[in-house]
């Protein structure tokens, strides 16, 4: 909870300062916090990130290790992934049942918004902190069961390469080590930046989609490329009062859910008059436990979508909202 707060806090004051450019960079200390090692952020206030001049952040700071595609071609970080690019990566484990879908399926939101520009002026990858596991096929399979393109990348390496890569880029918890073998609470952030300029920052992959696109599509760009997607910034839901539980829907579950239609997971239109209640309460609280215990309606739902549903950690307050707000949105529809 503490850093999606603190993720919140760090875009009031980036939409306050968006307009010196090294601010972002300063602020990034912040939201890293204690945790993260990362940038400096001291190193950063003498050198403004002028466009045009070269990054301080090149390939003296960057290593240029060699990591393996999910298609077992062989790229280097800096050479192949990052030089000259607006990037936008992540670090992922498959075997994750927790965050990472969630953080795969907002990213692809992000992606979807930003349509045809990815591959092309942004550039997305995934990077395995889990490189014993995860070989070139499993991360294949992986982008198969989230109906990913090839113009997002899936990469793996050598496990120490990628603990080096995840210290330079702010994105690694100490703690971690502390109990081999558990990487449950792997750093949740997602780093984007643009090399050329120096402007990095991490960002939650559970703000709105719509927010990270433009950053990434616009900000990271210096505004220079238009967008030419027509489901643009522009399209961003209106704010307006919304009902509790459609605000939640919004927030935590739309990245795999719709209503009236299929996505990464099942389409709930009606789904609060077709399952039982006490069942969808229950699956609402703790889907997780359900399918461990092998509920035969989750495993058959699990058989049928590939991805487990994460545990939302929900409150009876957010489960009764939530069931509230599909109910009604179903009327609506009908
Ligand atoms: C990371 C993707 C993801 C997120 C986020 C997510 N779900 Fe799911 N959900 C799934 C998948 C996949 C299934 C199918 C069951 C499975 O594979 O575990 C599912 C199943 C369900 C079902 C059962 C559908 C049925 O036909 O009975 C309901 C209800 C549901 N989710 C509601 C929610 C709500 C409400 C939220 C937000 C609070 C949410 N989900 C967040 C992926 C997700």
């Amino acid at each position: 909870m503490m850093k999606i707060k603190s993720a919140v806090k760090f875009l009031i004051t980036l939409t306050m300062t968006a307009a010196v450019s090294n601010a972002a960079l300063a602020n990034q200390g912040a939201i890293s916090g204690e945790k993260a090692t990362g940038i400096n952020p001291v190193e950063v206030k003498s050198q403004t990130a002028v466009p045009g001049k070269k990054s301080i952040w090149g390939r003296d700071y960057f290593p240029n290790s060699t990591l393996i595609t999910q298609d077992g071609e062989e790229v280097k970080f800096f050479d192949d992934l990052i030089e000259g690019k607006v990037v936008a990566i992540n670090f992922i484990y498959t075997t994750c049942t927790d965050s990472c879908p969630l953080e795969t399926a907002r990213m692809k939101e992000v992606k979807a918004i930003l349509g045809d520009r990815v591959g092309k002026d942004v550039h997305f990858y995934s990077i395995s902190i889990d490189p014993k596991n995860d070989s070139p096929a499993v991360l294949q399979a992986y982008k198969k069961k989230f109906k990913i393109g090839p113009d997002w990348t899936f990469l793996t390496g050598n496990e120490s390469d990628i603990t080096n890569l995840r210290k330079k880029l702010g994105l690694y918890i100490d703690e971690l080590n502390n109990e081999p073998g558990d990487l449950k609470d792997h750093n949740l952030n997602l780093i984007v930046g643009n090399q050329s300029t120096g402007r990095w920052m991490t960002r939650s992959p559970f703000e709105n989609p719509h927010i990270l696109a433009s950053q990434l599509g616009d900000w990271l760009h210096n505004w220079k490329t238009a967008s030419t997607s027509v489901n643009s910034y522009a399209n961003a839901p209106r704010l307006r009062k919304l009902l509790p539980g459609e605000q939640l829907f919004r927030t935590r579950c739309s990245s795999c859910h719709g209503i009236g239609k299929e996505s990464v997971g099942p389409d709930l239109f009606a789904v609060t008059e077709n399952r039982d209640r006490v069942w969808l309460t229950r699956w609402l609280k703790e889907p997780d436990k359900m399918l461990a215990e092998k509920d035969p309606l989750a495993v058959s739902l699990l058989n049928r979508f590939k991805i487990p549903m994460p545990n939302m950690r929900l409150t009876d307050q957010d489960v009764e909202d939530v069931i509230g707000y599909l109910t009604a949105e179903t009327e609506r529809l009908k």
